[in-house]
């Protein structure tokens, strides 16, 4: 079946984009503006911005869940409200954050993802302008240049204690089968896990990540998080109702950062593990989806 099959369908994709992207446009100015409040305060600024971005993810989840009915459920550890982390998760597709997103929002922390993202990202009009007023990690694969601007965003976050999920797609691109091959050849090599269902992640952003939140107030790193089997894609997600064609899970491990090893090397195969784990896990999905998942369901709110 085609993404789009009739003119009324168009017409609401396009009513969506044309409202989307208006809206980030208005919110824009009011963000600009909160530039005139850096110099009295910082931490007043901060929570402006955060809550502004908050509004465009709360729409977009909305149309997602409540419009387009998206049938979500949920596996795993329980997650406490406000609490910072860093979140790593599979990245599918680009609506993998409606699932994320679909997690913050039920826990309070929807204002605080920052992601990080491709440079190119941007120069998109509106959205990519506004992550890069709201201090998302923009990051252009060149380690030196990255690390420096990196760290300096998360000494800020320390500083001010800002709530903040950091999201990190550990697998650095997006899942294709093209990939996937490559991915087990370098892992056969290495001799690392082959895995099916995910590519071999990337470890020194993680790393890095929990060696500066290390004793901050960023304690817990929350693992697994995004399942799919088949990933609907953008303009899917926006012309018709999802729910009887696609079914969602999100299976969420919380684990506290000092529980992890303090060996970077040890740290990196720590999270190779997860993701063989992971691997695992979404092999079980695509044998009878949810229904037989042995692990207790997370209770809603
Ligand atoms: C979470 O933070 C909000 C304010 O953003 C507060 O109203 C709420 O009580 C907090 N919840 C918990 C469980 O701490
Ligand atoms: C908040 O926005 C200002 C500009 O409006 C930006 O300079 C600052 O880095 C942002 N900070 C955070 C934490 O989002």
């Amino acid at each position: 079946m085609s993404p789009i099959s009739s003119v009324s369908e168009a017409i609401n994709a396009i009513s969506a984009v044309v409202f989307l992207f208006g809206m980030a446009g208005s919110i824009q100015v009011v963000q600009v503006s909160s530039f005139l409040l850096r110099p009295f305060s910082e931490r007043l600024l901060v929570r402006i911005n955060s809550s502004l971005v908050g509004t465009v993810w709360k729409v977009m989840q909305h149309i997602f869940e409540k419009r387009q009915k998206a049938r979500i459920t949920y596996s795993g550890d329980i997650i406490p409200q406000n609490e910072s982390a860093i979140v790593i998760s599979n990245h599918r597709s680009w609506t993998d954050f409606y699932l994320l997103h679909s997690v913050a929002i039920r826990r309070n922390m929807l204002s605080n993802c920052k992601y990080f993202v491709k440079d190119s990202i941007k120069w998109l009009p509106f959205f990519g302008w506004g992550m890069w007023l709201a201090d998302f990690l923009f990051v252009r694969r060149d380690w030196m240049r990255d690390q420096r601007k990196i760290e300096a965003t998360f000494s800020n976050i320390k500083r001010l204690k800002t709530p903040v999920w950091i999201m990190s797609f550990a697998e650095g691109t997006r899942f294709t089968h093209q990939k996937l091959k490559e991915s087990q050849v370098y892992a056969a090599q290495q001799g690392y896990s082959i895995m099916h269902n995910v590519l071999l992640p990337r470890t020194r952003g993680f790393v890095t990540c929990v060696n500066v939140f290390r004793g901050s107030h960023v304690q817990y790193v929350y693992g697994n998080l995004g399942e799919f089997n088949v990933a609907p894609d953008m303009i899917r997600v926006h012309v018709r109702e999802l729910g009887d064609e696609y079914e969602f899970h999100v299976n969420v491990k919380r684990i506290a950062i000092n529980e992890l090893p303090n060996d970077d090397e040890q740290l990196a195969n720590w999270l190779r593990q997860r993701y063989v784990e992971k691997d695992q896990f979404l092999s079980k999905l695509c044998h009878g989806w949810t229904k037989n998942l042995d692990e207790k369901v997370w209770e809603e709110n």
